[in-house]
């Protein structure tokens, strides 16, 4: 029989042993949320499988987190799927990489019009193999008029890059006559990174135990919240991330401000 996913309740029934659904609040869920999607291969070598198994496993995963946050109305998922630094990987690796990331693209493409997600690249496009791109540009189009959910990719990304990219985009402007250096403020710069007119992300999550950003949403996550768990990509799965929607709904967001906890309570 074939299961009913289509609403919150039905896609979160039977949480997992351990996990209280009702802490979550449905009313501060993270507008955006951002997967540095770590592990894969990790994952793969600990099964004796190859890292590219990890990389499809990966995919699986992917998907579930794209239906759990259009069933939890988050407004943007962004996904750290290739970045600027990960050409140095074994060319079969980034080959088989470049030919998942077409393949999934188009097989995804009824998921994404059934749940009528709007795609967006984070990175240079342009600079993929042939194959890749065309896929990436007809599959932008396909899904263009969506009005849900926005899923942005990171792919041939890197921060440091992007910053490089808006340096350069704004002082054309400037030499065009179109800008005045004084009016370079904090939202020209956003604006002019792949990013713009997404919110920020409020929530980063990194699987697979890493502490680190790896250039990643460098300017865009200056405020947000971090959660780092163990568990490889391919084994996150809706309740890790409703888990890491709850803790970051005890956190105490304080902005460079006081906030409204502990510290804002002894200064009262
Ligand atoms: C990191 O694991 C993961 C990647 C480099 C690729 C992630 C990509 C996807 C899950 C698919 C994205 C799909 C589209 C359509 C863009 P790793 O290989 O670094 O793992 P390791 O640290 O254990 O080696």
């Amino acid at each position: 029989m074939e299961t009913d996913d289509s609403t919150f309740e039905s896609y979160f029934a039977n949480p997992p042993e351990g996990l209280d659904m009702s802490l979550l609040d449905r009313s501060r869920v993270p507008r955006h949320i951002s997967c540095i999607m770590d592990g894969n291969g990790r994952w793969a070598v600990a099964r004796g499988m190859s890292r590219g198994e990890g990389h499809k496993a990966g995919i699986v995963s992917l998907r579930e987190i794209i239906t759990a946050c259009v069933r939890l109305d988050v407004e943007v998922l962004s996904a750290y799927a290739f970045s600027t630094e990960n050409w140095k990987r074994p060319q079969a690796e980034v080959n088989l990489l470049m030919h998942l990331f077409a393949q999934t693209f188009i097989e995804e493409l009824p998921l994404l019009k059934r749940e009528n997600v709007r795609v967006v690249f984070l990175g240079d496009i342009s600079a993929l193999p042939d194959q890749t791109r065309e896929v990436f540009e007809y599959g932008l189009n396909a899904c263009a008029d969506h009005t849900g959910m926005v899923l942005a990719l990171a792919v041939n990304y890197g921060a440091r890059a992007e910053l490089a990219r808006a340096a350069r985009l704004l002082a054309k402007k400037v030499a065009e006559g179109k800008l005045a250096p004084d009016d370079i403020d904090e939202d020209a710069v956003s604006g002019a990174l792949y990013t713009a007119g997404l919110p920020d992300p409020e929530l980063v999550i990194r699987t697979s135990g890493e502490f680190r950003l790896s250039n990643y949403l460098l300017w865009q996550s200056a405020y947000s919240e971090f959660y780092i768990t163990d568990t490889y990509w391919p084994d996150f799965n809706r309740w890790e991330l409703v888990s890491a929607i709850i803790a970051f709904q005890h956190r105490d967001r304080r902005f460079g401000g006081l906030g409204t906890g502990k510290a804002a309570r002894d200064d009262a």
